[in-house]
């Protein structure tokens, strides 16, 4: 018979599941790579059906079940909501239905907010899917209900940052067309809810001025799997180096080299996984 303890050590050695709408979500791995470096990870971007930031609840239900099912397959220890769509619409129905523990990225980044904003004012920039669904809201008023939220979506934003693109004059005219709306606003603090957002936080500043904190609630996704994995004694040594492995439900050749750029490191172990597949697992 096995011990307790023995259990948990082959639990500790499993990979954190963590999956997203496609390679937005390596910017979410990288802050778990920082703070985590002795785990291992399996990240599903699923690029083949990419943006989610347009799709219905119905839909984002469903993708976020099949591959929630599907990272219990390798299996996972801890499964991340990487994509804040996702998160969004679907956390507490994954929650329900699922048994290994699941996080979500909004509520990390609601708290970092609160906690951040001294005049209680906090901007959220995000998707349609992610605003339409009043999950920062919700998350916020949570911790404090007197707390004022202006919400702003980017529609199209995505498209430039994953397609490379940082830096033209098309999407400065963009941000600046987002941005303006919140900064009449006024508020304090500014939430970066959506995966890409980080890689254009220099231009986020520009256009909403000095007085603007920015919140990535990346960095506190990580702060918040750490503490999971130690409190409930799963965590790995950090004097280990972790392994990662990649699937992507688009094209596997393009998911390297793109990865590759997102995360700043070369994506070797990345599998093609197929969208009949995942149909198996949670029919439509
Ligand atoms: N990952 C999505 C999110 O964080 C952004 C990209 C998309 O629309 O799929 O909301």
């Amino acid at each position: 018979m096995t011990s307790p303890s023995t259990d948990q050590r082959d639990l500790a050695a499993l990979p954190i599941g963590m999956f997203d709408s496609g390679m937005g979500g390596l910017t979410v791995l990288h802050e778990c790579l920082v703070t985590l470096p002795g785990e291992n990870f399996a990240y599903v971007g699923d690029t083949a059906r990419f943006p989610y930031g347009e799709k219905s609840r119905e839909e984002l239900e469903l993708f976020a079940q099949q591959l929630t099912a599907f990272l219990e397959t390798v299996p996972v220890k801890l499964v991340v909501v990487a994509c804040y769509s996702a998160t969004s619409a679907a956390l507490p129905l994954l929650q329900e239905r699922f048994s290994t523990p699941i996080v979500g990225v909004v509520m990390p980044g609601a708290r970092a907010a609160v906690q951040t904003s001294r005049y209680r004012r906090i901007g959220v920039l995000a998707t349609e899917a992610t605003v339409a669904s009043g999950a920062y809201p919700r998350a916020i008023h949570s911790l404090d209900g007197g707390a004022e939220v202006y919400q702003q979506a980017c529609p199209g934003l995505v498209s430039f940052i994953e397609d490379g693109d940082v830096a033209s004059q098309a999407l400065a005219d963009a941000v600046r067309g987002f941005t303006a709306p919140l900064k009449e606003k006024r508020p304090d603090v500014v939430i970066m809810g959506c995966t890409h957002y980080p890689l254009i936080a220099p231009m986020l500043q520009r256009f909403l001025g000095r007085d603007v904190t920015l919140v990535n609630p990346a960095t506190e996704i990580a702060l918040e799997v750490e503490g999971i994995l130690q409190r409930q004694g799963l965590a790995r040594a950090d004097d280990r180096v972790g392994s990662y492995r990649f699937y992507a439900t688009g094209d596997v050749e393009a998911f390297r080299t793109i990865g590759a750029r997102f995360l700043q490191m070369p994506l070797t172990r990345v599998r093609k996984l197929s969208l009949d597949a995942l149909g198996t697992l949670v029919a439509p």
